[in-house]
């Protein structure tokens, strides 16, 4: 049994020391570091750019997994292979030219990720599924940390796995928003391969222990 890969969200770390959170997930079980790119116009909230992610590729020790929230991506898909992504991942609402684009972001030799919103079905996916390495599910409207988990995320695991399975695609199913304690044994029994977590990793009081906990999670 493969265990569910943890990717902790930079966003909720401390960006007056930001050296010292990358390399707690360095020394951590996380798999992959979670690079939240907010944009201000895709969604309302700006995170931070390249000359962060740029210090934070310089510290970090496994693969960074940047979820871009912002409009036209194609603009930087370059800049962000340059930088040291190894999965780049596009929002589905922000591409108007999807399969496109997951060509660009294979030819610089990165995984292809689509995000997609709580709103839109996992269906519009089905003539992409195959093309792709990973759907990040958004549990939370993107645009902040630390917001509640919607529970049709559950839902939509189940439809996107139907989907995964039809089209014997290998894409991973990731879950982006509100993942916590509580709700992880039921996204990992559900088919969930990858989870990010920001607000319950980074704001608890042992953030090592909490990624150890979370990739412990198995289906019972
Ligand atoms: C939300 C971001 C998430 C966020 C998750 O727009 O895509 O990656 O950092 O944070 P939590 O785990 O606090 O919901
Ligand atoms: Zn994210």
């Amino acid at each position: 049994m493969t265990h569910v890969k943890i990717a902790p969200s930079l966003l909720a770390a401390d960006f007056g020391n930001l050296q010292k959170d990358v390399e707690m997930v360095n020394q951590s079980e996380a798999d992959w570091h979670h690079i939240d790119i907010m944009d201000g116009v895709f969604v309302p909230n700006i995170s931070f750019g390249m000359p962060v992610l740029k210090v934070i590729s310089r510290h970090a020790t496994k693969p960074l997994d940047v979820h871009l929230m912002i409009v036209d991506p194609d603009r930087y898909i370059k800049t962000f292979a340059q930088l040291g992504a190894q999965i780049l991942t596009v929002h589905y609402e922000a591409c108007t030219h999807l399969h496109r684009t997951v060509q660009a972001i294979k030819d610089e030799g990165m995984q292809a990720g689509v995000a997609i919103n709580p709103h839109t079905p996992v269906n519009v996916l089905s003539d992409i599924i195959d093309d792709i390495d990973l759907v990040c599910v958004m549990s939370v409207n993107p645009g902040y940390g630390g917001q509640s988990f919607i529970e049709n995320t559950y839902e939509k695991i189940r439809k996107l796995k139907k989907l995964i399975a039809k089209k014997d695609s290998n894409a991973l199913i990731e879950i982006d928003g509100g993942v916590n304690a509580n709700n992880a044994p039921k996204l990992v029994e559900k088919g969930a391969d990858v989870l990010v977590a920001g607000s319950f990793v980074f704001r608890s009081d042992n953030p090592k222990q909490t990624i150890a906990d979370l990739s412990a999670v198995e289906v019972s």
